[in-house]
């Protein structure tokens, strides 16, 4: 799970890599490295740790102005192997004249290096890679097969997903890129060539774009390529598609980390969303209107993602079958690859992924198309794989987010799976017209410019100016180390959500449950250290919740409410408060969020943690 670039040009390479190495970081990001083409030799420098360290290296060379127009470069998250600068990528086979980057797993990596090694080839890392590139190496040796050949019988002979750009000495004008399972991209301007794990690092330099399908292979020969398929030597037509969004350069502003500028972006990122997709009495989907007959008559949906996306799909499921009567089930893409799901054509299979490029999201997908499902997808970045590979879909428009634990992607993949909701159930006339019309012009707070008032800014905004009392309270809970996260209903996921913000930015261990579900079992692990965190609308779950909350008071756990009550009651039973705007029980699940993600960032940067780019994590899990 990687990110990869490579360039071939009249260009000096480096700037170019480096650069797009920098917009792929999200990838991965525990070592990086560049390999290039010069006086007949491959030049690779490697570094342990970020890509930053790789630039400091590459600056302190003289050589590296010179480097040519001819590299490949790579920014890993660990899969085999530790994350030092032995396994980092690129990696050579014996001969030194053969270099390649990789992204994905080679699963049959143990018997071809069993085989390699009883041919006397010597292995100089841990890594799954490596083996992929000394095989290539085997074949090319002594002039067995020709370079092109070489890379396709050892792609025939490796199981499990690759992307690969792959350099030989002896070709000094030709780069071969493949894929399977792993994403790749290919663009071309006159005479110059780019390749990238997504349209990032490419964007800057050229509109015109070539996705490579599984089991396909660019040949880059001088000034001409050819995609031709991996199984067998023949050329394949492609389509050369223009993309027209740009990639504005990251920029943190006036905010410390990304993260913390993306939780402010939400006053805008959910009204971004949701521009345009409805009016005060109906709601527009047009990404979905050439299926929306086959989706109206769906007898099952399913929801299936991963991480934070997941949740979201869980506040999906309570909605649609709350709106829509619909049965909806919601699945790790993980577990629904394998599972033995009943789908067909009329199945409805909701992909939820920010970055698009999730690997067993695509995997689940796939699966689901095989099947004859509706895929819809809902992401963020237009032209990914999961925009691609669903029949039709709703982007959340977010911009890029690029703080690994996500935040304002959340609030608008649940913006418009509510929306799909209501839309779902106006088209089944399971609510009425005035029903969808209130939810429409909901008066929660403010009216906003699209109709749909739940979402508010002015909420948003203001619970955004209370940020500072937040930050106090994660100064007294910096320390802990378990904490609970508890909620009902929609809130639920949300409860789920906020430990995980916990657990993935501050290295603090946290649960989320359904509150009342706290009593078989995680109420064992209350004492008077632990910080127990409750979501307490005051909707028909209040009293319940306050039940629940004397539970664990009275077992001396520590109590913090985000609520929208002002009762006493709460203040009497809370060790420390949040109060949210009150609005509705809809655009309660939003600020709810928020106020968590500002409590689990405050703390990381209290604890001193690397709040953009956690330690183990990556930002796209581009492996199984
Ligand atoms: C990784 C990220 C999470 C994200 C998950 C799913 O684990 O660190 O923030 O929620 O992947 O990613 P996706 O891009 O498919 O939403």
């Amino acid at each position: 799970m990687c990110g990869i670039v490579a360039y071939k040009g009249k260009k000096v390479c480096f700037p170019i890599l480096l650069n797009g190495l920098k917009k792929l970081e999200y990838r991965g990001y525990d070592s990086a490295g560049v390999a290039c083409l010069m006086n007949n030799k491959i030049h690779i420098t490697k570094r342990a740790g970020k890509v930053k360290e790789l630039e400091n290296a590459i600056n302190n060379k003289q050589s590296s102005k010179n480097c040519g127009g001819l590299g490949i470069a790579h920014t890993r998250w660990a899969t085999h192997g530790e994350p030092n600068q032995k396994n980092a990528h690129p990696h050579v086979d014996a001969s030194k004249k053969i270099t390649l980057v990789h992204n994905g797993i080679i699963e049959n990596y143990d018997p071809i290096k069993k085989f390699l090694k009883s041919k006397k080839i010597k292995f100089k890392s841990d890594t799954d890679t490596e083996v992929l590139v000394q095989l290539i190496g085997y074949f090319y040796k002594d002039g067995k097969l020709d370079f092109e050949k070489s890379v396709r019988a050892a792609l025939q002979r490796v199981d499990g997903a690759y992307a690969i750009v792959v350099l030989n000495a002896d070709f000094p004008d030709m780069m071969i890129a493949a894929r399977k399972g792993s994403p790749l991209v290919l663009g071309l301007k006159d005479n110059e060539f780019f390749i990238g794990s997504d349209v990032s690092p490419i964007i800057k330099h050229t509109q015109q774009i070539t996705y490579l399908n599984d089991s396909e292979m660019a040949v880059i020969n001088g000034d001409g390529y050819e995609i031709k398929s991996v199984d067998k030597d023949v050329s394949l037509p492609k389509k050369v598609e223009k993309i027209d969004y740009k990639i504005d350069d990251f920029d943190k502003g006036k905010f410390q980390y990304f993260m913390h500028k993306e939780i402010h972006e939400q006053v805008d990122t959910i009204l971004n969303t949701l521009k345009g997709r409805s009016t005060k009495s109906s709601v527009l989907l047009h990404g979905l209107s050439e299926y929306w007959e086959e989706i109206n008559v769906a007898e099952k949906i399913y929801i299936t993602a991963c991480g934070t996306s997941w949740h979201a799909g869980l506040i999906g499921k309570n909605l649609i079958e709350r709106f829509a009567e619909v049965p909806v089930h919601v699945e790790y893409a993980s577990e629904f690859r394998y599972n033995h799901s009943i789908m067909d054509n009329k199945t409805v299979v909701i992909a939820i992924s920010q970055s698009g490029e999730t690997a067993d999201t695509l995997a689940a997908i796939a699966k689901a198309n095989d099947f004859g499902a509706i895929t819809i997808g809902i992401c963020n970045v237009p032209g990914s794989s999961v925009s691609r590979e669903t029949k039709c879909g709703i982007h959340t428009r977010c911009g890029h987010e690029i703080g690994v634990a996500s935040t304002k992607a959340f609030t608008a993949q649940i913006s418009v799976l509510y929306l799909l909701a209501l839309k779902l159930a106006d088209s089944k006339k399971k609510i009425t017209s005035h029903v969808l019309k209130k939810h429409l012009n909901m008066s929660g707070y403010e009216k906003s410019a699209v109709g749909l008032n739940p979402y508010g800014t002015k909420a948003i905004k203001s619970l955004l100016r209370k940020e500072k009392s937040i930050n106090k309270m994660a100064q007294k809970y910096k320390n802990a180390s378990d904490f609970l996260y508890l909620g009902r209903g929609l809130n639920f996921p949300i409860a789920l959500e906020g430990a995980l913000k916990l657990k993935e930015i501050s290295y603090i261990h946290a649960e989320g449950y359904p509150a009342a579900e706290m009593k078989h079992g995680p109420i064992a692990l209350v004492d008077k250290n632990m910080p127990n965190v409750f979501i307490v609308p005051k909707d028909k779950t209040y009293d319940k919740i306050i039940s629940n909350i004397e539970e664990i008071k009275s077992r001396k756990g520590k109590i913090i409410i985000i609520t929208d009550s002002k009762d006493k009651i709460l203040r009497d039973l809370a060790d420390d408060l949040i109060l949210i705007p009150k609005t509705n029980q809809y655009l309660f699940v939003i600020l709810a969020t928020i106020a968590l993600q500002l409590f689990s960032y405050f703390i990381a940067v209290a604890k001193g943690c690397d709040v953009d780019q956690p330690r183990n994590l990556a930002k796209s899990v581009t492996v199984e």
